[in-house]
This record gives structure tokens, C-alpha cells and sequence, in this order.
């Protein structure tokens, strides 16, 4: 950046890893652009969003990558984490399978980044409650064994979804 110090700036790498349709898309469509699609598709590649947001009088951005979560569509994986300094690792309240990979998503995000990224880990779809399949304790119990921030969220009705990625942008900054 510029050194006469006003125009200093922050931009940080977020990742957002999880299975497939845990709505990984939609919760950056909604964070980014305050959008939700009811029939979105799978991801194929990798695309990203930059947003950003004030701390401390400066302006930080974080620019977040978003990836599919069939290995099929998915793009060179190292090339996805260089440089990430957080990750949002997200599994859907009503597909417990989806939980159950959480661990295999953080090894991966262990094998690629250094340990001081900042880690959220992201139960998605809170508003189905009615068909949960995840209890919020089984969420906590394993945030707190693998160290990680813990948040449920909903893309489609909002609920948490700003407070959960402006978490981990404090956390970096
Ligand atoms: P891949 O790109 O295949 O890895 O999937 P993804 O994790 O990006 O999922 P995506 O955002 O495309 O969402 C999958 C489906 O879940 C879509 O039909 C979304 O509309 C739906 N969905 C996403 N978030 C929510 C949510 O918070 N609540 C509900 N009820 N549905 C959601
Ligand atoms: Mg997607």
C-alpha cells in the first residue's frame, strides 16, 4: 500500500471448505451480496468475493474463496489454500454425514495451512430446525476439542451469517 498512511489497507484470505450442498455458496452470496438462491448449483472450480468491512477506524477486506465440495469439481487444492490466513469449515444441522466429514476437512485444512489460521466451524441451516440432525451440543463439543470457533448459522433467513465471517476477519486482524 500507499506509505503516506492513508490509504492503508488489509486484505485477508478467507476459505470456506465442507461437503457438498452444505451451502457453502449461499452463505457468501448472502455475506457479500445479501443474496440467497433457493436452486443454486454445485460449485465447479473455485470463485471468490471480496468484502470488506471497518475495524478500528481501518478499512480490512477479506477476500473469501469458495470451492465445491465434490471432489470431482474441485480445483488444484494447494493453490485453494495458499496464503489463507482463516477458514470456515461448514457442515449442514440437518445431514449429520456432513458432520461426520468435518474432521476429514480439517486435516486437509491442517495439511495445507500453517496452525495459526483462524478457524470457524460453521453448523449451516439453522432454520431447519424440524429436521435437525445435529445437536448444537455435539457442534460445541467438537469445536471445543478441535479448538475452533463455533457458530450455527442460516443462510437463507441470515441468522449469524455476518457475525460468523466478521469473527474470524477480527480474529486475523
Ligand atoms: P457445493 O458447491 O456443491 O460444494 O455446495 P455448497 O456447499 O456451495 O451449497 P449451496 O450453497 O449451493 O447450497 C446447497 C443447497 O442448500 C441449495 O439448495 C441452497 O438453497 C440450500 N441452502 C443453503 N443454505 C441454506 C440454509 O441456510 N438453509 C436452507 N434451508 N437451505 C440452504
Ligand atoms: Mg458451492
Amino acid at each position: 500500500s500507499d506509505d503516506d498512511g492513508a490509504g492503508e489497507e488489509y486484505l485477508f484470505k478467507i476459505v470456506i471448505i465442507g461437503d457438498s450442498a452444505v451451502g457453502k455458496s449461499n452463505l457468501l452470496s448472502r455475506y457479500a451480496r445479501n443474496e440467497f438462491n433457493p436452486h443454486s448449483k454445485a460449485t465447479i472450480g473455485v470463485e471468490f468475493q471480496t468484502q470488506s468491512m471497518g475495524i478500528d477506524g481501518k478499512e480490512v477486506k477479506a477476500q473469501i474463496w469458495d470451492t465445491a465440495g465434490q471432489e470431482r469439481f474441485r480445483a488444484v487444492t494447494s493453490a485453494y489454500y495458499r496464503g489463507a490466513v482463516g477458514a470456515l469449515v461448514v457442515y449442514d444441522i440437518s445431514r449429520r454425514t456432513t458432520f461426520d466429514s468435518v474432521s476429514r476437512w480439517l486435516d486437509e485444512l491442517k495439511t495445507h495451512c500453517d496452525t495459526t489460521v483462524a478457524r470457524m466451524l460453521v453448523g449451516n441451516k439453522s432454520d431447519l430446525e424440524t429436521i435437525r440432525d445435529v445437536s448444537v451440543e455435539d457442534g460445541k463439543t467438537l469445536a471445543e476439542e478441535e479448538d475452533l470457533f463455533f457458530m450455527e448459522t442460516s443462510a437463507l433467513d441470515s441468522t449469524n451469517v455476518k457475525e460468523a465471517f466478521e469473527l474470524v476477519i477480527r480474529e486475523i486482524y
